[in-house]
């Protein structure tokens, strides 16, 4: 259960302004729901949760037990933006800060994400001496990152096991029908899973994209689309309690008086990778037509000690919507000492969570009082459904606010521009003509 509190963002807006973004919400609620608005032939993540078939979700812990019978240790997850974040933000969350899940589930890595030649060397290097498996996710199947990675990994599978065990030990995500990876994993006869054509990237952790890494980590898909399937429910009524139609309307108002930067907050490093994911979504969605929200994130108490003085003193143009964890999963009790030389003890025997707890509520006094409106959502803890929940609500909430802004929240036109001109640099055939442009404008060897 995901509950939301405006109250510290609302004393910030004029009553008026926050009921007309409240009915602009509803309008653009309609307009989601009918299918009626730009991009509406990628809206299949509405339905999804509870439409998914149990077929998918059955063959991904089909995959996790094949696996686990072959002995496979390291499972490395190839992909980038929306075909790596969601599943590097529930991993980052459901696993253990230190070491692995249990001798029974694989160690997750993630490649493809940039095209580091010493991050590709030093994982090939440590993939050397592990009984590994391949997870290749992209829709388009021609995604740069993703494919450098994924030849040079697929090379080193097939070195170390050879072509037949390959097949075993290759997956792809991909589109059903289009594309060079769809096309090569049909060639060599790797397991594939589909990504429907009516989800785009940022809104497909839910699929096999997302749902198939985290079976094999070990964790609960089931649960966890049980969790977006109740969110579901409760972000289809259309009235002005939903917390996603509150949720759009309040950053569209706030945007309204000029705070131009959304900062996502949490209190937990088990989040810090849904501030990634959360970036995405919004930036991707929003950021276009020269209008938008700029999304960013802040780790507390860790970035208190980095970010914290502009938060509270610089310039007036932030929110922060905070996403914060009423219980932590485990108990750990500050201890006394008999000489107190760090002047602890007036808090020994107190949980850490507690500290932690004071801390949040201290930083939300002072940054409102600074003149930071926050918005802050609460679940119970960090769990498998109340990621679920999470994942399915900003999805919602973030299709909402895009057509408030009047901007489609389904395409990315402005990540074409840099791969561009990657490619005329690096002489791509059928790009001859931006190569002159290029050099042209700038003088590379100076
Ligand atoms: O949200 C999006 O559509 C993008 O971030 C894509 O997910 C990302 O560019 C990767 O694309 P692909 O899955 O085609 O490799």
């Amino acid at each position: 259960m995901i509950s939301l509190n405006l109250k510290p963002a609302e004393k910030f807006i004029p009553k008026t302004l926050y009921d007309k973004y409240l009915q602009k919400a509803l309008n653009s609620f309609d307009v989601l729901t009918d299918g009626t608005g730009m991009g509406n032939d990628f809206i299949g993540w509405i339905t999804l949760p509870s439409t998914i078939s149990e077929s998918v979700t059955d063959r991904c812990l089909l995959l996790r037990d094949k696996w686990k019978s072959m002995g496979v240790d390291t499972v490395v997850v190839i992909g980038i933006g929306g075909s790596y974040l969601g599943a590097k933000c529930a991993l980052w969350a459901l696993q253990p800060s230190f070491g692995r899940v249990g001798d029974d589930f694989p160690e997750m890595l993630f490649a493809g994400n940039n095209i580091s030649e010493d991050y590709l060397y030093e994982l090939s290097k440590y993939l050397k001496d592990k009984n590994f498996a391949l997870i290749v996710i992209s829709k388009s199947g021609t995604t740069t990152e993703p494919a450098v990675a994924f030849r040079i990994l697929k090379k080193l599978v097939k070195e170390k096991f050879g072509d037949k065990s390959a097949k075993e030990r290759i997956v792809a995500v991909t589109d059903s029908v289009n594309g060079a990876l769809k096309k090569e994993a049909d060639r060599e006869e790797y397991e594939t899973f589909v990504i429907p054509d009516d989800i785009g990237g940022r809104y497909s952790i839910l699929t096999p994209v997302g749902l198939l890494p985290i079976a094999v980590a070990g964790f609960d898909i089931k649960l966890m689309l049980k969790g977006a399937r109740d969110m579901q429910e409760q972000c289809a009524v259309r009235n002005e309690k939903n917390i996603a139609v509150q949720y759009a309307a309040i950053r569209n108002a706030l945007y309204d008086t000029g705070k131009k930067i959304e900062i996502l907050v949490n209190f937990n490093p088990k989040l810090n990778y849904f501030g990634e994911w959360w970036k995405q979504l919004y930036g991707e969605s929003e950021g276009k037509d020269k209008k938008g929200i700029f999304p960013a994130s802040a780790n507390f108490t860790t970035d208190l000690h980095s970010m914290g003085q502009y938060i509270q003193d610089g310039e007036r143009i932030i929110f922060e919507t905070y996403v914060l964890v009423k219980e932590a999963c485990n108990k750990l009790v500050i201890n006394k000492e008999d000489d107190d030389s760090d002047g602890l003890n007036y808090i020994s025997g107190k949980r850490v969570d507690e500290v932690n707890k004071m801390a949040q509520t201290g930083t939300m006094i002072a940054h409102t009082d600074g003149g930071v409106p926050n918005i802050v959502f609460e679940m119970e803890k960090v769990n498998e459904y109340n990621l679920g929940q999470l994942f399915y609500l900003f999805e919602f909430a973030c299709g909402i606010s895009g057509y408030i802004l009047g901007v489609n929240p389904f395409d990315q036109p402005g990540v074409e521009a840099y791969k561009k001109n990657m490619f005329a640099l690096l002489g791509k055939p059928g790009y001859e003509e931006n190569t002159k442009r290029i050099k042209n404008l700038y003088d590379f060897n100076r």
